[in-house]
Parts: structure tokens; sequence; C-alpha cells
């Protein structure tokens, strides 16, 4: 991927060598880099899927995370039809705990991951499922969102404002108009696992984005949520952080 998400040429030059049967992706924002897929290179994976026949798994887990005008349409959303899995999770609205979800797919598709759940559970947890719908009904979630949304765009701003303030030398990162998270470049000359290691006398914890990498890379890249901490406490992590810094 680039600055404009995922590769769409290299997928093309993937399929002329190799049988491709599903591609995941999370064009809202890519995890972890919150890069956001452009309209253009949508458009020309949902042409693909449609063209080789492969899936596309549009996992658009926090698509009412958005802070500055309108985002992209979901590629399940294109005129045109795409061969694609949608998946929705309440994880970021109401809690991961609940573990709940949803799913658009086409007809047979459904009907064998329906086959697939019911293997495994035959019950559901109905109950929950019941109320949450009522949430969606009465319009409760949606000023949930609004509030979130809000609450989420000042802390966005109070983290990046202590960080720029305080360690604006040795870190680089755009504003995003959206997601939980900030993608930070750090400096070459800083020693992150030595930084992250240090905070901990300080009480902040942080990781360098290391973990995320599939092949366990050491990355010079932080990836700094902003959601959990209200904005006090972002400003003091960036204090604290600066500081550990300096140690
Ligand atoms: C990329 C990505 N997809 C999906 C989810 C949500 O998963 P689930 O709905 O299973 O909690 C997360 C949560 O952290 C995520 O980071």
């Amino acid at each position: 991927m680039d600055d404009e998400g995922l590769e769409v040429g290299a997928l093309v030059a993937l399929l002329k060598s190799q049988k491709v049967r599903a591609v995941y992706v999370t064009p809202h924002h890519q995890f972890p880099t919150n890069t956001v897929m452009t309209a253009a290179r949508r458009k020309r994976l949902a042409a693909l899927s449609l063209e080789h026949g492969f899936a596309i798994i549009e996992d658009d887990y926090d698509h009412e995370f958005h802070y500055e005008g309108r985002p992209e349409p979901p590629i399940a959303a294109d005129p045109d039809g795409a061969n694609v899995l949608y998946l929705g999770s309440l994880s970021k609205i109401l809690a991961p705990g609940l573990r709940m979800g949803f799913i658009v797919a086409s007809a047979p598709l459904m009907e064998r991951l329906v086959a697939l759940r019911l293997a495994s559970d035959m019950q559901g947890d109905a109950a929950v499922e019941y109320a949450i719908a009522e949430l969606f009904e009465d319009g409760e979630l949606l000023r949930h969102l609004r509030r979130m949304r809000t609450l989420y765009a000042r802390r966005r701003d109070a983290l990046a404002t202590g960080l720029a303030r305080r360690l604006g030398s040795v870190l680089t990162f755009r504003v995003p108009s959206g997601g939980m998270a900030l993608w930070v470049r750090v400096a070459d000359e800083v020693d992150i696992a030595r930084w992250e290691q240090a905070g901990r006398a300080l009480g902040v914890l942080f990781k360098g984005a290391g973990m995320l990498d599939f092949a366990g890379r050491d990355l010079q890249f932080l990836r700094l949520g902003f959601t959990y901490h209200d904005e006090d406490e972002l400003t003091e992590a960036a204090l604290r952080m600066a500081r550990t810094l300096k140690r």
C-alpha cells in the first residue's frame, strides 16, 4: 500500500500469476496506518473483483468515526456493484465485550455463513440483539454517535497538540480526518524500545508499531490511540513521553 491505500496495480500483477480468492481491506482507515483508500482505487478494486471473481472482505470497523466532511462511501455501496462481503462492528461504538457486529453479503453467501454460525452456536444472544436493535430504531445510537464524534475530535486535537508542542522535533504525523489513533513517524535517532521502557517508570505506556507488523520488524512508527483517555490525560501523556525521552 501507499498513501492512497491498497496498491491495486500490484494486485493486478499478482492476479496474472496467481489465483486470488479474497482480498481483505479496511479502506475507511487502513489498520494500523489510518490511510484512507481513495475513491478511484476503491472503484478499480470493485471492478477487478467482478472481472476476476475474487471476494472483497471490506472490514469497516470504524466507519462511524469521521470528524470532518463526508467519508468516502464503502466499496459495498458502489452503484456498479462489487463482489463484496461487508463487515460492521459494534465493538467501537458500544463495547467490544458485546461481541456483536453485522454482515452485508449476497443471499447464497449469507446462507453459508448462517449455517457455519449455527454449527457453533444455536442460540446467539437474542435478548441483547433486540435491545441493540431498539437503540438503532429509536435514534439513540445516532445521538450517541454524534456525541462520540464531538468528543473524539476534541481528544484527537488534544493529543496532536500535545505531541506537536512537546515532541515536534522527533515526531511527524498528519492529523487524520477520522479514525481512533494517530500514526506517528519517529525520528531515526530515537530508540523506541528504550523510550517505551523508560516511559513505564513515569507512568506512560505506549508501544512501537513493530507488534502490528506481520514480519515483526522494528518500525520507526507509533500508533497512538486517542479515544480512550480524556483531553487532560492525553495532554499529560504527551508531557510524560517528552520527559521520558529527555531522560
Ligand atoms: C481492523 C479491525 N477490524 C475489526 C475490529 C473489530 O473486531 P470485533 O468486531 O471482532 O471486535 C477491530 C477492533 O479492534 C479492528 O482493529
